[in-house]
């Protein structure tokens, strides 16, 4: 069976389906998603966080990006792949966006790359999608701006503030991106973005109105150590149950319980 595409996206949006999408650093994570049957994964810069242990998702390289997409696309049969283009990669302009976009695609396999920001990010996505590239736009907080937010505050509160995201969103259709990401928006104001874009809307912390949803896998998946924000769900307890594992494991060493004869060759 063939990989999920953007044209799949469209005609999702168009017969009111909805669709879930997880992050991916690796290529067995990546295989257990895609076999659950989630059609998009992304490849997101969150992986600074949870798979690099930086600080912030700022650090990010190219090269980083370009390792763990690749990984993802080989561990993967169906799954539509997003790769994030890091902080740095886009901001100088579309020739530098298109020159690290295409890098993604061809060696690491992606289907379409995601950057933050709206209008002051037309360009790069208007020369992408011109050259081929589908383009998942991300709007409202965006984390590579960490250090001028000082934070990672709600967006869009305010008459400004939401018309400006209105704005942000329809600059990012009109620009060619295929979905757009809606990150800690006020659900009431991602609600109208859905409704006014004939794009899919991607939501994360902004509400049960949006096209698509997406989460952080580990937060997903309760593998994140310490709080994860209020918006996440968690579906299982991994980091209790692969602690366990560990200590489990370490105690049969330790005790001698491990190996066992039927662990063991004569
Ligand atoms: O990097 C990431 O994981 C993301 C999603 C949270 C949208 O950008
Ligand atoms: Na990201």
């Amino acid at each position: 069976s063939r990989r999920i595409t953007v044209r799949d996206i469209a005609a999702a949006k168009e017969r009111a389906e909805k669709w879930p999408m997880l992050t991916a650093y690796d290529a067995m994570t990546a295989s257990v998603f895609d076999q659950a049957g989630i059609p998009v994964l992304l490849v997101g810069d969150s992986m600074g966080n949870c798979h690099l242990g930086y600080e912030s998702t700022v650090p990010v390289t190219m090269d980083e990006m370009t390792l763990l997409s690749a990984a993802v696309v080989r561990g993967t049969r169906r799954a539509l792949v997003v790769g994030d283009l890091p902080f740095g990669s886009y901001q100088e302009g579309p020739v530098q966006a298109l020159r690290n976009a295409t890098r993604l695609v061809k060696e690491a396999g992606v289907g379409a790359v995601k950057l933050e920001g709206g209008e002051r990010s037309a360009h790069q996505i208007e020369l992408l999608v011109q050259s081929g590239i589908p383009v998942m736009a991300h709007i409202g907080l965006t984390p590579q701006s960490v250090n001028a937010y000082g934070g990672y505050p709600v967006q869009g509160r305010g008459e400004e503030a939401a018309q400006q995201l209105l704005r942000d969103a329809k600059a990012v259709q009109d620009a060619g991106a295929f979905a757009v990401v809606l990150e800690l928006v006020p659900a009431e104001l991602a609600a109208e973005v859905t409704r006014s874009l004939h794009i899919a809307t991607v939501g994360i912390g902004a509400g049960g109105d949006c096209d698509a949803q997406v989460l952080v896998w580990t937060d997903m998946a309760g593998m994140t150590d310490g709080r994860v924000p209020r918006f996440v769900k968690q579906y299982a307890e991994l980091r209790q149950g692969l602690g366990d594992a560990a200590r489990a494991y370490a105690e049969d060493v330790v005790g001698g319980a491990y190996p066992a004869e039927e662990h063991s060759f004569h």
